[in-house]
């Protein structure tokens, strides 16, 4: 069976657990300092596919799955709803066995507007097969782990709200090898809301910060 996943994210009084059904992942940023960082980090800002999602700060050109495109479905996403992500790349290189997956929710750049001295959000480690599952190879029928070539990932979860506050999260998925290899890391911050307006105007009308932000952030 897939497993289940939920990530409450603790902050104060409002949250909101994004559960899988199946695992996922996301995107980037970057800090140009000198000249062999920014070489290090010639990762595109712009991710193929329209999702949400970029690198990592700490992404490098050499993370073992060299992803060419990211299709992310429905947009906008809102709270309690489900949502499908599809990752095109290539493997450089196996996985390997006991590789890992890291998700972290967090109030990410809006930390301060929502009040917060430091970043309030909570981390959770897996395994990486349980949210890789579905990985389509050529040469393989598919399965976990995957092996050195090009590889179609597909994930599904849902929203689940457990505070339901409308505001922006910030997610990011870092996978790595049982050696700590970098596979890849990706974050997305996202305004989450309810589709019906009426359910996000009584945040709106409590001043709930953040609660008026638009798709995707
Ligand atoms: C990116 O990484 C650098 C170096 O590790 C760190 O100083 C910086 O705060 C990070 N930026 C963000 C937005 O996390
Ligand atoms: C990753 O893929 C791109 C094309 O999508 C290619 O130009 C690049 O060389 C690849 N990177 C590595 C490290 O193989
Ligand atoms: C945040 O910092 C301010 C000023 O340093 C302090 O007064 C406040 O108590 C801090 N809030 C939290 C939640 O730590
Ligand atoms: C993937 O999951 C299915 C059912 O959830 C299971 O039957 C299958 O063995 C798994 N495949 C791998 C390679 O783990
Ligand atoms: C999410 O937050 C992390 C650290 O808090 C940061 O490195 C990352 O860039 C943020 N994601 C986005 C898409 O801004
Ligand atoms: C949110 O949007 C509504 C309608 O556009 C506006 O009346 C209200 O002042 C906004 N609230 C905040 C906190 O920005």
């Amino acid at each position: 069976m897939r497993p289940s996943l939920t990530i409450p994210l603790l902050f104060a009084a409002r949250s909101v657990s994004w559960g899988f059904t199946s695992g996922d992942s996301l995107a980037r940023q970057h800090v140009l300092s000198d000249e062999a960082l920014v070489a290090d980090h010639a990762l595109p800002d712009v991710i193929p596919g329209g999702s949400p999602f970029s690198y990592c700060n700490q992404s490098r050109q050499t993370d073992l799955y060299n992803i060419s495109m990211i299709n992310f479905n429905p947009q906008p996403l809102y709270l309690d709803r489900g949502f499908g992500v599809s990752i095109y790349g290539t493997y450089l290189k196996d996985v390997g066995l006991k590789a890992t997956f890291e998700m972290t929710g967090d109030c990410g750049s809006h930390c301060k507007e929502y009040g917060y001295n430091h970043t309030a959000g909570e981390t959770e480690s897996w395994g990486f097969c349980p949210f890789h599952n579905d990985t389509q190879q050529l040469d393989k029928k598919g399965g976990c782990p995957p092996v050195e070539d090009f590889a179609l990932t597909s994930l599904a979860g849902w929203v689940m709200p457990r505070y339901c506050v409308p505001a922006c999260y910030n997610f990011t998925f870092d996978a790595k090898t049982a050696d700590g290899e970098r596979i890849y890391c990706l974050t997305a911050e996202v305004c989450l809301r309810w589709e019906d307006e009426k359910m996000n105007k009584w945040y709106v009308d409590h001043g709930s910060p953040g609660a008026n932000c638009t798709w995707p952030r």
